[in-house]
């Protein structure tokens, strides 16, 4: 079983949708059993909340039904844990990067950009402040990296 976490910084937006989508890919190629995904944000603003409705509903629309409830990451726990820390954007790679004091951890910190076949991008940028098209935008990118990092990962050992 490999474990996956996207992280993000509100547990809102980016990586909850991150989460559905990967496990919407996982379910379509019956991979279930071999995988485990979450997310969790850098900030415990959100914690226990559902996803921005925003997001709930552009991603609805896309047929991913989101339920995580927002989570603070956890370093003592979750370095351990997770096989794959999959961070949004360059401030969070940092963020968790730096977390990871004696870096025991550092081959399993990712950014999620990297995944990408089809954009050319260097983060997924944060939708909280933008209009619909910026969560269209998150989406389009996050299905396009999820494709790719479970093509990559399903065979790793
Ligand atoms: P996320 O988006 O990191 O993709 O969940 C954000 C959500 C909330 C905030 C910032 C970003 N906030 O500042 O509350």
């Amino acid at each position: 079983m490999k474990k996956v976490l996207f992280i993000c910084l509100g547990n809102i937006c980016r990586s909850p949708a991150a989460e559905g989508i990967m496990k919407s890919i996982i379910h379509k190629r019956h991979l279930t059993d071999k995988f485990h995904v979450d997310s969790a944000g850098m900030i415990n603003y959100h914690t226990g909340e559902s996803a921005d409705p925003r997001m709930l509903k552009h991603a609805l629309e896309r047929g991913y039904k989101l339920t995580h409830k927002a989570r603070q990451f956890n370093p003592k726990k979750d370095f351990k844990e997770f096989d794959y820390l999959v961070t949004m954007d360059d401030q969070i790679y940092m963020d968790v990067n730096k977390l990871d004091k004696d870096n025991e951890y550092s081959s399993k910190i990712h950014k999620m950009a990297k995944y990408c076949s089809h954009y050319n991008i260097k983060e997924v940028v944060d939708p909280y402040d933008g209009g619909p098209e910026a969560f269209e935008s998150v989406l389009d990118i996050l299905e396009d990296a999820c494709g790719y990092f479970l093509d990559k990962i399903k065979d790793e050992s």
